[in-house]
């Protein structure tokens, strides 16, 4: 049984088979291939985007989703496997995945990681401990990594740049008042480099490098790919001929859990701001961003009203792509 817990389990082949689908579904968004079908969609934090994307997707394929949020409207959930149970959790992980596959074709999840111990949260223990218990395919609807985002992402690219491979993309880091998830980075920098293009990874200095384990990963893919990676400190060579920006704000690992400390080093890198000076620098290139996004705090109002800007298209792309994901880990996609 396959699951999507990350794009590094699947190989370009079938992410690019994927896209292929997601495109035709734009074109013709109403079929009934997954009548009967359910997924459960179970949120440990907030959603605008992937909540009503998966929602409204499985009901234009014939389907229905069941939202959930453990720990409000349903029973809060323990993930640890022998844990003592004394805490508020009052259902563990092993009954709850059990009983959602009996009911539910696929199960969604978004765990944000808890930023206290990042050699904790690096291993992605609560996706992972899903999938063991799961007799269904699941689907990473955020964790450490975000990889319907970067199908999203990708889709949107393409329908802009037609071949992406050897483009010029900047992942850029962006001043926002407190800490963030790094999961998009991650995600942003694996898709990049594994659809062989040149990616530039932006950050005001070593604190903000993302796990090694994805600059590992997003290395590999490159060598596989034709593609490179590298990582800058300076604004002006990276933004100099990019066909691509891509901004995301994420904490310091080396800060991790320790918010106060962090800002003292952050504070200093407000003027990461995407702005319209920057992206003049480039080569007439396009931006996007994940969303939400904290306008005049990560990217000014110029750039995101410009015709570059693609960050409402990738939005619209996360239903597309998902629609496909659910076809194709459920064998209707024939
Ligand atoms: N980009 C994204 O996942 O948006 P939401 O947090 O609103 O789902």
């Amino acid at each position: 049984m396959k699951h999507f817990l990350s794009t590094s389990d699947w190989s370009h082949e079938d992410l690019e088979s994927l896209l292929q689908v997601a495109g035709e579904l734009k074109q013709n968004p109403m079929n009934s291939t997954l009548k009967g079908r359910s997924i459960a969609l179970l949120f440990l934090n907030p959603s605008m985007r992937t909540r009503t994307s998966f929602d409204l997707g499985m009901q234009q394929l014939g389907g229905i989703a069941i939202v959930l949020q453990p720990g409000r409207d349903a029973w809060g959930l323990e993930f640890d496997a022998g844990a003592i149970m004394e805490g508020d959790a009052e259902e563990h992980i092993a009954e709850a995945a059990g009983v959602l596959s009996r009911y539910c074709d696929l199960i969604g999840l978004r765990a944000f990681p808890s930023f206290v111990d990042w050699s904790k949260d690096r291993e992605d223990k609560l996706i992972k401990s899903l999938a063991h218990y799961s007799s269904v395919p699941v689907i990473n609807m955020e964790t450490i990594v975000h990889p319907c985002q970067e199908l999203a992402m990708m889709l949107t690219l393409k329908e802009r740049m037609g071949v992406v491979s050897k483009r010029k993309m900047v992942l850029t880091w962006t001043w926002h008042p407190r800490p963030l998830n790094t999961a998009v980075a991650n995600s942003a920098l694996l898709m990049g480099t594994k659809f062989g293009m040149d990616v530039t990874l932006l950050c005001p200095e070593p604190a903000y490098l993302l796990d090694p384990q994805f600059m590992h990963t997003a290395k590999n893919n490159a060598a596989a790919s034709g593609g490179s990676l590298q990582v800058s400190h300076d604004i002006q060579s990276a933004y100099s001929g990019a066909d691509f920006v891509y901004a995301k704000s994420w904490g310091a690992l080396p800060y991790y859990g320790e918010p106060e400390k962090e800002y003292e080093l952050r504070k200093k890198y407000r003027h990461f701001i995407v702005n319209e000076e920057k992206m003049a620098l480039t080569n007439n290139g396009l931006f996007s961003h994940c969303l939400p996004l904290r306008r005049n705090v990560k990217a000014t109002d110029g750039v995101m009203d410009a015709p570059y800007c693609l960050a409402v298209d990738e939005a619209e792309n996360r239903l597309h792509v998902q629609k496909a994901l659910m076809m194709k880990l459920l064998g209707a996609d024939q």
